[in-house]
């Protein structure tokens, strides 16, 4: 009763559904890590059940020694045949199971680096041409898609849970990972290798789309950046600012390279990779307050401008649809 209580909670409380959970697929691969996993888990359950009911017949059942001949045969079965049967079964669904996950063509491919603490998100079409973008990814669904990873510094690692296993993103290596989404949705995707003070704050959400809507969409990102003939005093502070300095804006003066790509910047999810919602007063606090938001991260806090300055960058950027 006392270990049904204890399990009890573990078994309720472990994320089994949502966003960022391996148990809750929505592509191919994470189908398959999730399989292995529900096969593990049964096989080392099996394992479990056998080794605690030796233990229970050895305390409680087998009062009298048992023989010589018996005593060899228990030890030759439970602890040599059974163990290489089941663990034998299980490196053999392993090795069938990576060529599934390295291979596969892709038409689509988007080159992701890790930076402290940022994704640079650069999508590649069929003709070559390059978009770049940051900090979120988008994905049809039903389609592969080819993704390109290194890092700009430290390792850091790409782990989408519910799309497919993580993998390193190592300075100086490029590191390839084939997806299959198939369920439309948002998922989140993070850093799962300690890169730093703000590893923790590095995840991006992940978009998965209707292919059309996907093509409608990377057609809009590919697009410079509309900003409205009203808003010349916001792209002044942002400019004046030095903001162009380190982030892009395509269609303007902005050409930075540093940062992250803002040119559609409004229309992503979320802000300081997957930190915050994109919303206005974030936007405002992002800029004002970068060091202490997000420790250890090389864009400067630029609260000491002038609250009418902040005001316009953070219109600015809101303007960046
Ligand atoms: Cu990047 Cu942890």
């Amino acid at each position: 009763m006392r270990v049904a209580g204890s399990l009890a909670p573990g078994v309720f409380l472990c994320a089994c559904s949502g966003p960022q959970s391996a148990l809750d697929p929505a592509g191919r691969e994470a189908s398959e890590v999730a399989t292995l996993f529900w096969g593990m888990l049964a096989g080392a359950a099996l394992i479990w059940l056998a080794v605690i009911g030796a233990a229970v017949f050895a305390g409680r059942v087998q009062k009298e020694p048992i023989g010589d001949r018996a005593g060899l045969r228990l030890i030759l079965w439970a602890g040599a045949v059974i163990p290489t049967l089941v663990l034998a079964a299980l490196l053999a669904y392993g090795l069938r199971l990576m060529p599934v996950l390295r291979a596969g063509e892709a038409s689509l491919r988007v080159h992701v680096s890790g930076e402290q603490y940022w994704w640079r998100v650069t999508y590649e079409r069929a003709d070559g041409t390059r978009i770049e973008s940051a900090n979120e990814l988008r994905l049809p669904a039903g389609r592969p898609a080819e993704i390109v990873l290194d890092s700009a510094d430290v390792i850091h690692s790409f782990w989408i849970p519910a799309l497919a296993g993580k993998l390193d993103m190592i300075p100086g290596r490029t590191n390839r990972l084939v997806l299959h989404p198939e369920r439309i949705g948002t998922y989140r995707g993070v850093c799962a290798e300690f890169c730093g003070r703000s590893h923790a704050y590095m995840a991006f959400p992940v978009v998965v789309l209707p292919p059309q809507e996907f093509e409608a969409w990377l057609a809009r990102e590919a697009a410079p950046a509309e900003v409205p003939a009203t808003s010349t005093t916001d792209t002044g502070a942002f400019l004046a600012n030095g903001c162009g300095g380190c982030h892009a804006v395509r269609g303007t003066a902005a050409s930075g390279t540093i940062g992250p790509d803002l040119t559609h910047l409004a229309s992503r999810l979320t802000l300081g990779a997957g930190m915050f919602a994109n919303t206005s007063e974030n936007r405002r606090r992002f800029v004002a307050e970068a060091e202490t938001l997000k420790p250890g991260v090389r864009m400067p806090s630029f609260g000491a401008l002038a609250p009418a300055e902040l005001d316009a960058i953070a219109a600015y950027l809101g303007s960046l649809r």
